[in-house]
């Protein structure tokens, strides 16, 4: 099999930063076919969104937004074709959540560790503590604290839908799939969240089969408003088409996804590999920065 890897930084409205997020995304793609070439797929999926965690032009790991009571909180995910899968929700203090992601997935019996008992996990397994807020992230999250003082209830502050309406949703989740020589395919996704999280709020990315899902017929990560994306079960839905659709490509997966999206008025989009090696993706947003290498 020919090593692919196709990486995203995340669907959302074209932004004067658009270069350097495609900076980003380009890079850390091209750092991770190397890995691809030498290891599995998981290590370049997990090389990938590490070095996207690491651009603070990104929403995941640093320059993640802050969630309104000024803390970042993040989310990751990463899945193998045999169904290994490990994710962490809501951590805090930790500059990589794939690669605990990881470990969860290594090294426990579990597929899921949320909160600060996550974060506990990753300093007992040896990560360092790391603050992942940016001056710029900090400044965003000190004009929205003005701006929350003039609302005067939760549906106001935190009505998902406003964010579509006002098109001034912040989004930016990092995610990458990749097939190796074997045939192994990797999935993985790593995000901050939205920009008005209320505390504890978790999205889609980590949610195994929403954001992210990797299986023998495929693998897809998924970027948009995580709310919509949970409730169609996004990931699992795109490799079900590719499973039970005779002779669908992973373009026309892909392109089935966004459609599922449009049926509920979302807007996102994702990136697919299948077991062919075929790559797809398909968005319904402005831009969907992303790269790919085969
Ligand atoms: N943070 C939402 C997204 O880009 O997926
Ligand atoms: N799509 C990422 C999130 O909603 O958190």
């Amino acid at each position: 099999m020919k090593p692919k890897i196709i990486a995203h930084g995340g669907s959302r409205h074209l932004g004067q930063d658009e270069p350097m997020r495609q900076r980003a995304v380009t890079d850390a793609c091209k750092e991770a076919y190397e890995v691809l070439l030498e290891k599995s797929a998981v290590d370049a999926v997990e090389a990938a969104i590490k070095a996207m965690e690491s651009s603070e032009h990104l929403n995941a790991g640093v320059g993640s937004y802050l969630q309104i009571d000024g803390t970042v909180r993040m989310d990751a995910a990463i899945m193998k074709s045999d169904l290994s899968a490990g994710a962490v929700l809501s951590i805090e203090g930790v500059e990589h959540p794939i690669s605990i992601a990881r470990r969860v997935m290594e090294t426990t019996q579990h597929i899921i560790i949320s909160g600060r008992l996550a974060t506990e996990f990753a300093y007992c397994e040896g990560f360092p503590m790391y603050d992942p807020r940016t001056r710029p992230k900090v400044e965003i999250w000190l004009d929205m604290m003005d701006e929350l003082r003039t609302k005067t209830s939760y549906e106001q502050i935190f009505h998902v839908d406003r964010y579509l309406e006002t098109g001034k949703h912040q989004l930016g989740t990092v995610g990458c799939v990749a097939i190796d020589a074997s045939g192994a395919i990797a999935a993985g996704t790593s995000t901050g969240g939205l920009m008005k999280n209320v505390p504890g709020r978790v999205g889609d990315s980590a949610i195994i089969g929403a954001g992210t899902y990797c299986s023998e017929h495929g693998g897809v990560s998924c970027t948009g408003i995580g709310e919509k994306i949970l409730v169609l079960s996004l990931a699992k839905e795109v490799v079900n088409y590719l499973r039970y659709e005779q002779g669908v490509t992973a373009s026309e997966a892909a392109r089935h996804g966004v459609e599922e999206l449009k049926s509920i008025k979302a807007e996102g989009g994702l990136i697919c590999i299948d077991r062919g090696g075929n790559m797809g993706f398909a968005y319904n947003t402005e831009v969907m920065t992303m790269h790919y290498i085969e």
